[in-house]
């Protein structure tokens, strides 16, 4: 065979075992592998196709002193497609072991991919469960901005953050926010450190060596940017909010006593944002103050939001709150969408100024309008990964909800501000079905004002 003819017939078996794998008829391979990534805009190969995850239990243990991570990622997902592999998102660490429904299962390494390979292929609609085990020292990923996220070693112990891409730093999972799950977090550490996570604290328990395990309960559907551990010496405070609602906040101990005023301040800033957005979509809050180190911005992990210690202050953490409805409950469709979390959570911050601090939202619009670095690219279109988190996204996204109530005023603004997360309560949304909803809402098209404020490269020549 000439090199030609081997390399077409090379190419030709694979064509049969992909396109022939799902018309065999005769017990032979039916199933294909899942997609290596979702093809999100800005982050291609995050998030895997050909499963759905409705359930993430975690079992983690960690050793502040030599910053060894063991893991069980035990996961719950339906096929979306007749399955013959499918890949998890996982970036360094050492996988142990995988099995799939119990079967042990081949697995493959290459990059930010683990392949599993179970024994048996998964029919289309089936749920199954995959576990891995795992074990390394984690290492953070540092982003295209240059900002550091993942699991985080710190002086007193770790933080996990995850906002794009470093939850596969610590668990192997779907890491793209198309797909939530519900979490249960487990989490060992030595005796005298604390460890916290999402959602309802429902185990606390001593080990026969002595190691602590607190468990984690997060039942509303989460992201898994949004999934957090905080390892370290902490001192908890624990309140009641909007009747029914347990606070749990916690503070690095060096940190404590400074930030126990406005710690105390959540349940009250919830029930002034509920008045604003519509009922709290979680069974749970809080927040997490931990020591200055290696996280320097704050991020609105689900249900208890992560902030360095000099970052946590009213307007920030007025901010992370209003992420629970915008971004955490409903939750981008694709990284491109993000300015439907920071531009609502901005405007977030807007409204409680003008409504609690006597700050009109037309003079934070107007110092927005004012500021060149906001008008680098229209919100609904961030350039490039590295542009995630600038200010067009964040003050140009919530000067398009001014504009907004500006067209169809302060009504039915508001009623598509709380509307907006009632009708999309833990799913996921894109730009399109916001501004479909806004105009259902408005009883008009708004095309002028989204291409404009949008989607328009140049900036209006009036406020
Ligand atoms: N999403 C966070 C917030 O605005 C901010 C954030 C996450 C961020 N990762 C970042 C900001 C990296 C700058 C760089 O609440
Ligand atoms: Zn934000």
């Amino acid at each position: 065979m000439s090199q030609r003819s081997r390399t077409g017939a090379v190419a030709l078996a694979a064509l049969v075992l992909l396109v022939g794998g799902c018309t065999d008829a005769g017990g032979g391979v039916r199933g294909t592998p899942g997609a290596a990534g979702l093809r999100d805009p800005l982050f291609p190969k995050l998030g895997n196709g050909g499963y759905d995850v409705s359930h993430y239990g975690l079992t983690l243990a960690y050793d502040p002193a030599t910053g060894r991570l063991d893991g069980t990622a035990e996961i719950t997902a339906r096929a979306t497609q007749y399955l013959s592999a499918f890949n998890l998102d996982l970036a360094g660490l050492t996988v142990r072991g995988a099995t799939v429904d119990g079967a042990p299962a081949a697995y493959n390494r290459a990059a930010n991919e683990l392949t599993l390979r179970p024994r048996d292929e998964i029919p289309e609609g089936t749920t199954f469960k995959a576990t891995v085990t795992y074990t390394g020292v984690p290492e953070p990923l540092t982003d295209a901005d240059g900002s550091k996220e993942g699991w985080l070693r710190t002086a007193g112990g770790a933080v996990a953050v995850g906002e794009p891409a470093g939850s596969m730093t610590w668990f192997p999972g779907n890491n793209h926010p198309s797909d939530k799950a519900a979490y249960d977090i487990a989490v060992t550490v030595p005796a005298g450190l604390d460890a916290l996570s999402n959602g309802i604290r429902t185990a606390r328990r001593t080990e026969k060596d002595g190691r602590v395990t607190t468990v984690w309960h997060e039942a509303a559907p989460m992201a898994s940017y949004l999934a957090t551990v905080a390892i370290g010496r902490y001192e908890t405070g624990t309140a009641t909010a909007l009747g029914s609602v347990p606070v749990l906040t916690a503070a690095e101990k060096p940190v404590a006593a400074s930030s126990a005023a406005l710690r105390a301040e959540v349940p009250g800033i919830l029930a002034r944002q509920v008045k604003l957005f519509g009922p709290y979509p979680f069974a749970a809050t809080g927040a997490i103050v931990t020591a200055d180190g290696p996280l320097d911005y704050a991020l609105e992990t689900q249900t208890r939001p992560v902030f360095p210690a000099s970052s946590f202050d009213r307007s920030t953490l007025v901010h992370e709150q209003s992420h629970q409805w915008y971004g955490d409950s409903v939750t981008p469709a694709s990284w491109k969408d993000i300015w439907l979390n920071e531009g609502f959570a901005t405007y977030g911050e807007w409204l409680y100024g003008e409504r609690y601090e006597h700050v009109p939202a037309r003079t934070r619009y107007e110092t927005a309008f004012a500021q060149d670095a906001n008008w680098a690219f229209p919100p609904a279109s961030p350039p490039a990964a590295e542009n995630l988190f600038d200010p067009p996204v964040y003050q140009r996204g919530a000067m398009v909800l001014y504009k907004l109530r500006e067209t169809v005023g302060d009504r039915v603004f508001d009623e598509i501000l709380r509307g907006w997360p009632a009708k999309y309560r833990h799913a996921t949304a894109t730009t399109d079905d916001f501004t479909a909803y806004a105009e259902s809402v408005a009883g008009r098209d708004l095309d002028d004002l989204w291409d404009v404020w949008l989607y328009g490269d140049e900036k209006p020549s009036r406020p």
